[in-house]
């Protein structure tokens, strides 16, 4: 089977974890490298939180440190969802980091995009600034990507704003680049990021899938939304499913722009649905998923997990 080659960046995060774990197993990706974004903590912690993720299933894949801080936002981290760490719920080992590179994860990126053969597709799974940086620094990687598939936005209500979406808000300008990049993007926002949820029943049996499930079983116990009783959502997962199970989705070609100046709004993604503004579809919209195949999917991939 050919493997589709991908590069995740990403802000671990517990719902990053549970991402990257299903992404690791999955015989249909090739995970050609990680790179970190300040997001749901800082910098230095979501790499941490990475090392410590590879170093627990010994995966020597590259990482690279992209950016500290959003292109112009003032940072307002997820500490309260994700705990101080980031990951807080389980004891991992010290983190090796003999795989962690010197070069900033924009470099790292086009390397990795100029010297593959084939295109390569980015997971963005994390605010978009290191994208958005690649894309301003090195447009010629633009005819090497193959698509965008990113976990962001909302055609509806927001989880950080009223109606924004924590990846988007966190970096609005950055937002706006990759969606006005002229790139193929599909976004995984709330619309089914609210339905992929893992209940207390669902918990109990990741705890006996071994090794990963017991650590993911004891993540799910500190990552507080609305808690494990109504339902915790799987947000990153979704964009890994899009790659693996496309069917369970509903999808809509629409124009999407990020509101960057509303006094109220800012960090929207105004998803264009009745195209009143009459513009070019720019964006595949996930706008629905089959809940009962998601969930029965992500059983099944953590149940490999290990
Ligand atoms: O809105 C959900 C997103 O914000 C997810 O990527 C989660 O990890 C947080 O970064
Ligand atoms: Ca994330």
């Amino acid at each position: 089977m050919k493997k589709r080659p991908i590069i995740i960046d990403t802000d671990p995060g517990i719902d990053d974890a549970i991402a990257i774990a299903i992404a690791l197993k999955a015989k249909e990706l090739d995970v050609r490298l990680f790179t970190t974004v300040v997001g749901n903590v800082s910098l230095d912690k979501v790499t941490n939180n990475l090392l410590k993720l590879l170093t627990f299933w010994n995966v020597d894949i590259p990482v690279a440190m992209g950016a500290s801080e959003p292109l112009i936002e003032k940072l307002v981290d997820a500490s309260n969802v994700h705990g101080e760490s980031g990951m807080d719920g389980y004891d991992f080992p010290s983190p090796n980091k003999s795989n962690l590179l010197k070069e900033h994860a924009v470099e790292a990126m086009r390397k990795t995009i100029m010297e593959s053969k084939e295109k390569i597709t980015i997971v963005p799974i994390g605010p978009l600034t290191n994208i958005a940086l690649l894309l301003k620094t090195y447009p010629e990687v633009k005819n090497k990507i193959e698509e965008i598939v990113l976990m962001g936005g909302s055609a509806g209500r927001g989880n950080r704003g009223v109606m924004s979406e924590f990846n988007i808000a966190t970096d609005p300008e950055a937002a706006q680049i990759v969606f006005s990049s002229g790139l193929k993007i599909v976004m995984a926002g709330l619309d089914v990021g609210w339905k992929a949820l893992v209940y207390p029943h669902d918990s109990v049996l990741i705890k006996d899938m071994g090794k990963t499930g017991e650590m993911i079983y004891s993540l799910l116990q500190k990552y507080r939304g609305r808690g494990l009783q109504n339902g915790l959502k799987m947000y990153d997962s979704t964009a890994i499913a899009y790659l693996l199970e496309p069917e369970m989705y509903e999808v809509k070609e629409t124009y999407v722009e990020v509101e960057l100046n509303g006094k109220l709004t800012r960090g929207t993604t105004v998803v264009d649905l009745q195209n009143y503004l009459k513009k070019e579809p720019n964006v595949k919209v996930l706008t629905d998923i089959n809940e009962e195949m998601f969930k029965n999917w992500l059983l099944n991939a953590l149940k490999k997990c290990d």
